[in-house]
């Protein structure tokens, strides 16, 4: 069956390669969910997988994209077990999914989990991916009541789920952010900080009693170079973005593979569960057509949306 338009980059390079086909509709197997999507989240990721920086295998295209959606359960599987109330019409989010850019995905049904209804669909297609590497970012620096940590992004989609949760667990944060968005951080519980010449000492003059971790959403040398200047433990410096000074300096650099494969699996109901109590917001700057898809990247690209991004079908 056809009939289930979705956005695939047909070349690697810049957003202009994505186009939207007529895909087939994909018929959920055992353990397998079907899902209408109502909203796919756009993560930097899915522009870094088909702009060549990670490698360009053209057997790869064309390629799919989208790790994350919302929708509504249209679907499921056969032989779904009598103790699973997962009914057709549910509202759901789902991340591991492998084109989220679509109206119709099929996901892992382990991978699906209730929409908050705290949360808009557009909000929902965003929480996933940046949620459970938060969490990995805090699980592997052991952040814990009474840490003073900092915040590389504390305005950004992986920044602000870390300081949300990192005030939760009882942590003072101090959060670099554009000027701009030095409300919407403090908002969140953390303390905004200019980011630029002279961190460090605007850091220092903030905490003189010193900083427990550092956490890099950003993945510039500056830094990279502050949290290692200002935290003496290396084992609680960690970054999910600098993969070139990083491992030089002894910083742990965080990919999803490895241990924190299964630290993000876990942490996924958690996210679920925060953000049904409305401990967790998701803000989300703007939404565009699935057929707009390219103008959305091109968006992603510029560095200047406040919030998540997601195409609507
Ligand atoms: N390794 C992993 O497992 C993993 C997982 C998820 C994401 N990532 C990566 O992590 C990065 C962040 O992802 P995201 O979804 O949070 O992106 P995002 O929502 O676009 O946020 C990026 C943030 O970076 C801030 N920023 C921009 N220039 C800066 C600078 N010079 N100094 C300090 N901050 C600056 C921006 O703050 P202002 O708007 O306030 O300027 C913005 O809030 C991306 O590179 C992404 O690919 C890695």
């Amino acid at each position: 069956m056809t009939n289930n338009p979705a956005v695939v980059a047909s070349a690697y390079g810049e957003p202009d390669v994505l186009t939207l086909i007529d895909a087939e509709r994909p018929t959920p197997g055992p353990g397998e969910v079907l899902i209408e999507v109502r909203a796919g989240g756009i993560n930097p990721l899915d522009y870094k997988l088909y702009s060549g920086m990670m490698g360009n295998d053209p057997a790869a295209l064309p390629m799919r994209l989208g790790l994350e959606v919302s929708g509504v359960v249209a679907e499921i599987g056969p032989e779904q077990p009598e103790s699973d109330a997962l009914a057709v019409g549910d509202a759901v989010l789902a991340d591991r999914v492998k084109g989220g850019y679509a109206a119709y995905v099929v996901a892992d049904r382990g991978d699906v989990f209730a929409k908050p209804e705290t949360l808009s669909f557009e909000a929902a297609s965003g929480l996933l991916v940046v949620g459970a590497t938060a969490v990995d970012l805090l699980t592997t620096t052991d952040v814990t009541a009474g840490d003073t940590v900092l915040v590389h992004g504390a305005s950004g989609g992986v920044g602000s789920l870390v300081v949300q949760l990192a005030v939760a667990r009882g942590a003072r944060v101090i959060g670099t952010a554009g000027a701009h968005r030095h409300d919407e951080v403090r908002q969140l519980g953390a303390e905004p900080i200019a980011y630029g010449e002279g961190l460090a000492d605007r850091v220092r003059a903030l905490a003189p009693d010193g900083i427990d971790v550092a956490l890099d959403t950003v993945g510039t040398e500056e830094a990279v170079d502050t949290s290692a200047e200002l935290v003496t433990d290396r084992g609680r410096i960690a970054t999910i973005a600098n993969f070139v000074q990083a491992p030089a300096l002894g910083i742990q650099v965080l990919t999803g593979a490895g241990p924190s494969a299964e630290v993000r699996a876990r942490s996924r109901q958690l996210l679920v569960d925060l953000a049904s109590a409305g401990a967790l917001l998701v803000k989300v700057d703007r939404t565009f057509p699935l057929s707009q898809a390219a103008q959305a990247h091109t968006y992603l690209k510029t560095g200047k949306a406040q919030g998540k991004l997601a195409l609507i079908p």
